[in-house]
C-alpha cells in the first residue's frame, strides 16, 4: 500500500465525528468510517486512514491494525476491477481452483497481483455466501455464478471492453 496526499472533505470529517457519538465507544464507528471515506475517494490507505482515526480520536495505529484484518476495503493501488474468486470448500468441490488457474491465465495475474494498466486486481476470497451457485467470484460489487470457462471469458472479455457482464445468475 502506498500514501498518498488525499485529504477528505470536512462534511466527511464531520459525519464520522457525529457517528462516534452514537456508539458507546467511539472506535464501534470505524468500520463504518472506513467505508464512508472510501466511497468518497474510491481506497483507504495510510494518509486517509490517519484522518479517519483523527476524527474518531483514537490512535492511527490501532485503526490500521483493524484495517490491514479486513481485506475487502480498496487500496488505491487496486486495479478498476478487484476480482475475488471464491476458494472455500464448496466453492472448492466445485472446481474453484480450476476456475481461479483459468482467470488467473486469462488476467495474466497470480493471487493479489494488479495488471500494469490498473484495470484488474486478482484474489482469492473466503465464501461469498452463495455456495449454492458454486463456483462464483465477485467483481467489484457484482456477482458471477455457475463460472465456466466460457462464462469467465466472456466476462473479461465484456469488461476489457467497458462493458458490464451478464450475471450468470441461476434462479433454477
Ligand atoms: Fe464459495 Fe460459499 S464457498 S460462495
Amino acid at each position: 500500500m502506498t500514501t498518498t496526499t488525499t485529504t477528505l472533505k470536512p462534511e466527511t470529517i464531520e459525519a464520522i465525528k457525529a457517528l462516534t457519538k452514537r456508539f458507546p465507544k467511539p472506535e464501534g464507528a470505524l468500520l463504518t468510517a472506513f467505508r464512508m471515506a472510501e466511497r468518497e475517494v474510491g481506497f483507504i490507505d495510510a494518509h486517509v486512514c490517519e484522518q479517519v482515526a483523527e476524527a474518531i480520536g483514537m490512535p492511527p495505529a490501532k485503526a490500521w491494525g483493524t484495517l490491514s484484518f479486513y481485506t475487502t476495503f480498496r487500496k488505491d493501488t487496486d486495479g478498476k476491477y478487484i476480482v475475488w474468486v471464491c476458494a472455500t470448500l464448496p466453492c472448492a468441490l466445485r472446481g474453484a481452483e480450476n476456475v481461479f488457474d483459468h482467470i488467473s491465465q486469462r488476467l495474466g495475474l497470480k493471487k493479489d497481483e494488479t495488471s500494469p494498466d490498473k484495470l484488474f486486481t486478482l484474489k482469492k476470497a473466503e465464501c461469498l455466501g452463495s455456495c449454492g451457485t458454486a463456483p462464483c467470484m465477485q467483481v467489484n460489487d457484482d456477482y458471477y455464478e455457475n463460472l465456466t470457462f466460457e462464462k469467465i471469458d466472456q466476462i473479461v472479455e465484456d469488461l476489457r471492453a467497458g462493458k458490464s457482464p451478464a450475471r450468470h445468475v441461476t434462479t433454477a
